[in-house]
């Protein structure tokens, strides 16, 4: 019998407790810093070295942190499952996990890019966590974080809602799903799919979600383990 599909959709709360802020959580990340000051493009061409810096720092963030257990178990899940994930993160702790199959749908904060025309065909692996104001693609312009700033498209959510379009379990985690077009790919997901949230507070969702209100270090192996005790 064919393994069944399973889409988990992440988001900044399954890498809290790796210790990587959220974003709207009590003191989450933009109440820090003003999202129009850092995380969009008019923000790059008003201040290139301001957002370059912030950028920096996060990926220094992301490279000193580890994935977390709710990572791990995500992993696990391809031991029975056809298992993609949609996260809304530019972190990588999901691959650092070991999860085979990730869709950046706001980018990736291990690579950059050109900030010249044409820059989507070509992104450049970031060893050192710090760009440098300098740091240029071939064709001459400053290198600018793979990331989806506000205003930004999504290259990445037709991709995302053919996977979800064929999900037979979708898991929630760790997003308020406040944010559009992101959280709207979960309308895609079939109707007779089981729904699963994984989040320690409340968030908006429709009666047919199964409801686990925990941490995802928590929930998301309780969730896991039930999901694999199944007879494949
Ligand atoms: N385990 C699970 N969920 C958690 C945890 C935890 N330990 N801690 C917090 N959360 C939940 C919060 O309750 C909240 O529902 O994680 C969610 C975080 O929501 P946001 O901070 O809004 O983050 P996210 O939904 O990922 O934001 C989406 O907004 O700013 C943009 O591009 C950015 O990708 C981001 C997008």
């Amino acid at each position: 019998m064919a393994k069944q599909k399973i889409i988990v959709f992440s988001g900044a709360g399954i890498s809290a407790e790796s210790g990587l802020g959220t974003f709207r959580d009590s003191g989450g990340l933009w109440e820090k810093y003003n999202i129009e000051e850092v995380a969009t493009p008019e923000a790059w061409e008003r201040d290139p070295a301001m957002v370059t810096e912030f950028y920096n720092m996060r990926r220094k963030q992301c490279y000193e942190t580890s994935p977390n257990a709710a990572h791990y178990a995500i992993a696990e899940l391809e031991k029975q499952y056809r298992v993609e994930v949609i996260t809304q993160n530019i972190d990588d702790l999901h691959e650092r996990a070991g999860s085979s199959n990730v869709i950046h749908l706001h980018g990736e904060i291990s690579k950059v890019k050109s900030s010249g025309p044409n820059a989507e065909k070509q992104y450049f692996p970031q060893e050192n966590w710090e760009v440098k104001m300098g740091d240029v693609c071939p064709e001459g312009y400053q290198l600018r974080p793979h990331v989806v700033w506000f205003g930004e498209a999504v290259p990445m959510l037709d991709r995302a809602i053919a996977q979800i379009e064929e999900a037979d379990i979708v898991i929630v985690v760790g997003t308020s799903l406040n944010v559009y077009p992101a959280a709207g790919i979960i309308s895609y997901a079939p109707s007779q799919a089981q729904y699963y949230l994984i989040d320690p507070s409340e968030v908006n969702v429709p009666l047919y979600f199964n409801v686990i209100q925990e941490n995802a270090s928590i929930g998301v192996p309780y969730l896991v383990e039930k999901l694999l005790s199944k007879k494949p």
